[in-house]
């Protein structure tokens, strides 16, 4: 079977910026922040970015691009014949499917949410009754399952298409889109009144709130929002052609993540700040409750604006929840056809379906299935916990590990220099991080969870 590549530089950065860049940055990083205070938690999560984040998406490109064959036998030709790394290489298409699954139930919901505002539904609600009918929605087993399933289907047809015409082309139309409309987005919430406190909030650190907890929750959100930790971007990697610079891309993919985390910070906490008597720590609602009240107060004498300003978010949303779950899907089809040689349109249909059925249960969850946990969790809270807090970490640190000790020294450095070809004085830096610092550091704050 031909492997695809990514056809240009620029087409595979925004493949993979369109992984990193998702609801990990819109949804997750403002809830976050604001829970943990806000500029603390932004300096300790760059910095997390910084030492583990890059270094262990640099060495998921060096696995990918050296190895050219599906995670599972990336790990077993890599480690020079060894089983057991061939068996760890199936954790990552496990937690594909978990991860695609209770994803997409955001994903359904961020596609309900921008039908909402394109038919104008937000209008005329009082805060009360848009949360009301946010707990309604998210509760009705039918509709919410209708939505899930209709972002599934866009996910699986765009990742059947292949790699050139299916993922690379729909970052290239998305991606660019995707940074338009956070520009608007931001300016637009410049002029509102509540702009100095937002920044303030965002900017201003107050270390006193920092405790084991933030750090642990800096690095779940580095890992989850550079989509590091669960080989995903290994996969990328194997389209990369032999001339990327493995380090440079993955500054540039960091650095775009993070611009676009600090713009959503920049979107939302201004908007919070300028209505009277809400907190930025609304939590997991924050998106979905909160905010469809305030872009209309906040607007309130301009309707058009409020209805543009709201579309325009919740498309933003759309598209970064599409972008990041083709490419988990694409991790796991990418397994089946390399490896099992099934056809890439059946691959992805039978994964789609089941990650609708598990997703079901994720969703279900808030609703009919409520009281059924594992642990005190509920099947979505269960699965994003396994995947953000244990696989990703644990992910993190085999994949230093492997790079680190297992393979080949030689291997390492002729990825990282291209084979010589160009100069890399970050090397032993890079090197050192992989060896020492980052398994260190992820498995003091691992045990320290618990
Ligand atoms: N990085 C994505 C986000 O920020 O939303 C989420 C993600 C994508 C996590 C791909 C894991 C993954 F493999």
């Amino acid at each position: 079977m031909e492997r695809e590549n990514f056809n240009s530089k620029i087409g595979a950065i925004l493949a993979v910026a369109g992984s990193a860049v998702g609801l990990g940055n819109i949804w997750r990083f403002p809830t976050e922040a604001g829970n943990n205070g806000g500029a603390a938690f932004l300096l300790i999560y760059i910095g997390f970015m910084l030492l583990l984040g890059v270094p262990i998406m640099v060495s998921e490109f060096v696995i990918g691009r050296h190895s050219q064959t599906s995670v599972v036998q990336s790990f077993y030709k890599m480690s020079g014949g060894k089983k057991w790394w061939k068996l760890m290489g199936l954790i990552p298409v496990i937690a594909g499917f978990l991860v695609l699954s209770y994803y997409a139930v955001v994903a359904g919901w961020t596609l309900y949410y921008a039908f909402q505002a394109g038919v104008d539904g937000f209008a005329g609600k009082t805060p009360d009754e848009i949360g009301a009918d946010f707990q309604a929605f998210r509760t009705d087993a039918v509709t919410s399952l209708i939505w899930i399933a209709i972002i599934l289907i866009v996910n699986c047809a765009i990742v059947a298409l292949g790699v050139k015409k299916g993922i690379e082309r729909g970052a290239k139309i998305m991606m660019p889109l995707l940074f338009v409309f956070v520009l608007v987005l931001v300016v637009c919430s410049f002029s509102l009144p509540g702009t100095a406190a937002g920044l303030q909030f965002l900017f201003h650190p107050d270390f006193s709130k920092v405790t084991g907890a933030t750090l642990l929750n800096a690095m779940g959100q580095a890992f989850f929002s550079l989509s590091v930790g669960l080989c995903c971007l290994c996969t990328y990697a194997t389209y990369f052609k032999k001339e990327v610079n493995l380090m440079k891309d993955g500054i540039h993919v960091a650095t775009i993540d993070t611009i676009v985390a600090i713009c959503a910070g920049l979107i939302i906490f201004p908007a919070v700040f300028s209505i009277n008597g809400l907190t930025p720590s609304e939590g997991p609602s924050l998106v979905f409750v909160t905010l469809p009240n305030v872009f209309h107060q906040a607007f309130g004498s301009y309707p058009i604006v409020a209805y543009t300003f709201s579309l325009i978010f919740y498309l933003l949303l759309v598209m970064a929840a599409l972008t990041s779950s083709i490419s988990m899907l694409e991790m796991v089809v990418a397994y089946f056809y390399h490896e099992i040689k099934v056809s890439r349109p059946l691959a992805s249909i039978g994964i789609t379906v089941v990650c609708l059925i598990l997703g079901m249960f994720c969703s279900f969850s808030f609703g009919i299935l409520e009281n059924v946990t594992l642990f005190g969790l509920g099947f979505f809270d269960l699965f994003d916990f396994i995947v953000a807090k244990i696989i990703m970490p644990i992910g993190g640190l085999l994949i230093c590990i492997f790079l680190g000790w297992v393979v080949d020294e030689k291997v390492l450095r002729n990825e990282i220099t291209n084979m010589g070809t160009l100069r890399a004085p970050y090397y032993k830096v890079y090197r050192f991080i992989i060896r020492y610092l980052a398994p260190i550091a992820i498995l003091l704050i691992f045990v320290n969870q618990f």
